[in-house]
């Protein structure tokens, strides 16, 4: 049988994408592209260093947000991707890449959704003074950080936590849920 071809979309670290690339092969599905849209980002050398192609650019460098998610939808027509994992992708998933993605593209997010959507939940969260926050994966739909949910993880905040020291904690516990989610969802797409 034919392995799902997936593809990471990243903008930073890449964390998440090498705790994928770790699991790989037991997660039923081949990861066949990184897309980032932050040339220079540190995910790119990990890509590299697991031998997944790339396709970086600047979205900035197109004329509008269509274009750019246009281009982005040839290269995962080329690459023949069937599904969308987010890792740290910094940019909202408009409609041109949604439609012809719809229910296949998943994001991991650093809080208990709808608790702190945005882009510092694990800031929002601290500042808040919450006792518990955690990690959220969800389908993406056309809001932010809105799409139905398919696993949650909590993460306690300790009393002598910083921010960096929690984030450090969420993001093992996001390691080890995003990879066990993804082999779910590709055990029950068979
Ligand atoms: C993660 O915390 C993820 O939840 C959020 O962006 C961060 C990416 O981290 N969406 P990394 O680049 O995978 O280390």
């Amino acid at each position: 049988m034919t392995k799902v071809r997936a593809a990471v979309f990243a903008s930073g670290t890449g964390s998440n994408f090498d705790a994928i690339m770790k699991e790989q092969s037991a997660l039923e599905c081949d990861i066949v592209l990184l897309v980032c849209d932050k040339p220079g980002a540190a995910v790119i050398q990990k890509a590299e260093k697991y031998d997944v192609s790339t396709f970086v650019c600047d979205a900035k460098s197109y004329a509008s947000k269509e274009d750019y998610e246009n281009e982005v939808v040839k290269q995962l027509e080329a690459w023949q991707v069937d599904w969308v994992f987010l890792a740290g992708y910094m940019r909202i998933i408009g409609p041109t890449l949604l439609k012809p993605f719809e229910g296949k593209i998943i994001n991991i997010h650093p809080s208990l959704l709808p608790a702190f959507p945005g882009k510092d939940a694990i800031g929002d969260a601290f500042r808040a003074g919450v006792d518990r926050t955690g990690v959220t994966v969800h389908y993406i739909d056309d809001g932010i950080d809105t799409g139905p949910i398919i696993a949650q993880a909590s993460v306690p905040v300790l009393p002598d936590d910083t921010k960096e020291t929690l984030k450090e904690r969420i993001q093992v516990v996001e390691h080890e849920l995003y990879s066990r989610v993804i082999k779910q969802l590709m055990d029950s797409n068979k």
